[in-house]
């Protein structure tokens, strides 16, 4: 496997886009990954590929020039905040950057649902970040134009599950068959609850390793049982490693802790290094939404199998078809 992102190869025929407003995901909320089915997955797929051609061919071009985004966000973030913005900016279109809610008005008060309403008198799309759980789709309710959930708390992180699930695709060229194996806090873990629910469309067997009070929600297990999947919670990683296709890393997130003395306790339960790596799969991968603290050594970077970095170009290309597709252009 190479460091670099996998070429695109001579059977991919490049689409033109167009006006498709009668396309499935034509002005619709994207809130959680609970929405989408196999087929819609690789609809997704399909766009996020084309959208790679084109800017692997020509960078920038002008499929949204005119529209405008609004990039709301109540959470810290590099990625998705900087993602949406070079994925709008690609397509000709441009953006309302909100990053620092305190120097907006929701500093003096103003609500979500106001707010939203505020922003769609200007932008054509949001993306919203927030702290609470739900508080995309309460937004959803209030606003006439599509709302794209970057975070909702402790929920879900549905572009970053499409994200990860086409580096998936990308790196290892099927879903069925593997063993995905997740790692770190997932019991506060957004990413990790959408990808798990992503993941139960597929034939694949799921670990979860935590610390004891950092174990996946019962009721996410419960969901993804009742879709006949294999699921198996571990104490370490020893026991999922030999028969890991996908290692997807996760930070514990301290600030999600209110006793700070329980963080330090298990912040460093699992560190992934040269050491784990020699016991793993030669054909695997490392996923990791980032950032990253100390759960993954930096040694590990430079073995081919670490995928974190072009994982995160895929989630350019996987926003560009987003934003295309709610706004009727793909
Ligand atoms: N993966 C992710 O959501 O990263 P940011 O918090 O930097 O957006």
């Amino acid at each position: 496997m190479s460091t670099h992102m996998p070429a695109i190869t001579s059977e991919n025929t490049f689409l033109p886009f167009g006006d498709q407003r009668n396309a499935p995901f034509y002005g619709k909320d994207i809130l959680s990954v609970k929405q989408f089915n196999r087929s819609d997955l690789d609809y997704i797929f399909g766009v996020a590929h084309e959208m790679r051609v084109m800017v692997e061919r020509i960078g920038t071009f002008d499929l949204l020039k005119g529209k405008i985004l609004a990039n709301l966000f109540y959470e810290p973030s590099t990625r998705t905040s900087s993602s949406f913005t070079a994925a709008m900016e690609r397509l000709g279109g441009s953006v309302i950057p909100i990053n620092e809610v305190r120097y907006s008005s929701v500093s003096k008060g103003e609500s979500l649902p106001d707010t939203v309403r505020t922003l769609e008198c200007y932008a054509d799309v949001i993306v919203l970040r927030h702290p609470d759980v739900g508080a995309s789709k309460l937004a959803a309710q209030y606003a006439r134009k599509p709302i794209i959930n970057a975070g909702d708390g402790v929920g879900e992180h549905p572009t970053q599950a499409l994200l990860d699930l086409l580096t998936i695709v990308e790196e290892l060229h099927q879903v069925d068959g593997l063993s995905v194996t997740m790692l770190g806090d997932l019991k506060y873990g957004r990413t990790v609850h959408s990808l798990a629910r992503l993941l139960s469309l597929y034939n694949v067997q799921l670990h979860y390793v935590s610390p004891e009070i950092l174990r996946m929600p019962k009721e996410i297990i419960d969901e993804i049982n009742k879709k006949g999947i294999q699921q198996k919670e571990h104490v370490d990683l020893d026991s999922a490693l030999s028969e890991t296709d996908v290692l997807y890393v996760t930070r514990v997130q301290k600030e999600r802790f209110s006793a700070l003395d329980e963080y330090e306790r298990v912040k460093d339960a699992f560190v992934i290094d040269l050491d784990t790596m020699s016991r793993a799969k030669s054909r695997m991968i490392v996923m990791h939404p980032l950032p990253r603290v100390s759960e993954i050594s930096i040694e590990v970077d430079a073995d081919p199998r670490a995928a974190y970095f072009r994982q995160m170009e895929y989630g350019l290309y996987v926003r560009m078809a987003l934003l295309a597709m709610v706004l009727g252009k793909s």
